[in-house]
């Protein structure tokens, strides 16, 4: 069988990136086949480079508005016959026309357990809230902000004190641990959404 085939669109240094790269890519089940990014300067890129893939960077400013910018990075993953695209720390939102073009082929991972706190500084909202518990979200990508089917989510406890870079470390690696398990489902095709009510998500063991 083929591998299943992603490319990664990441802003930041790409930890959630590495996880995949460390944990699926390779083994034979997923192919991360692209990684691209709106900052030429992004780490996600170097790391990338480092395992061999293939990258691309699409600055805003390189394009007349968000729907050009987005087309053209919409040809590039279709160009690499991509069966998802993972959003990991992608801090650009796309297009409605982008979104459409893959509808339930884009997944986006979040530090909360969503529909609480979504946007930006998910740990600081969660922190200024004073919840106990808090964790991560692995979901669709549709429309709005955070907002699509969830595929997997897992708690982090919020200990009473914490310093917010502990709750960051830990917060992390439940994320580097649950975006891996959710493609592996997806590229498993064990994940499908009910089309009797489109926001849930059934996962077939
Ligand atoms: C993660 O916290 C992710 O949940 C959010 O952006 C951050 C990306 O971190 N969407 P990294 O670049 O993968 O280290």
């Amino acid at each position: 069988m083929s591998a299943f085939r992603i490319v990664v669109l990441a802003s930041g240094s790409g930890t959630n990136l590495q996880a995949i790269l460390d944990g699926l890519h390779g083994q034979g089940l997923v192919e991360v086949v692209g990684v691209g990014s709106d900052k030429p300067a992004a780490g996600a890129l170097e790391r990338g480079r480092r395992a061999g893939v293939e990258t691309a960077v699409f600055a805003a400013a390189s394009f007349e508005d968000r729907g050009a910018r987005d087309r053209a990075m919409g040809d590039w993953i279709e160009s690499l016959e991509t069966d998802l695209v993972v959003l990991a720390g992608y801090m650009q939102l796309l297009s409605a026309a982008f979104v459409a073009r893959f509808r339930n082929r884009v997944v986006n991972i979040h530090p909360a357990l969503l529909p609480a706190f979504p946007g930006l500084d998910a740990i600081g909202q969660a922190l200024a809230a004073g919840v106990q518990t808090t964790g991560v979200t692995v979901h669709f990508v549709d429309e709005g902000v955070d907002t699509g089917p969830v595929i997997a989510q897992r708690e982090v406890a919020v200990p009473p004190g914490v310093a917010r870079e502990e709750l960051e470390e830990a917060v992390h690696a439940v994320e580097h641990e649950l975006y891996s398990e959710a493609i592996r489902m997806i590229a498993e095709g064990r994940v499908r959404i009910d089309p009797g009510d489109p926001r849930r998500v059934a996962v077939d063991d």
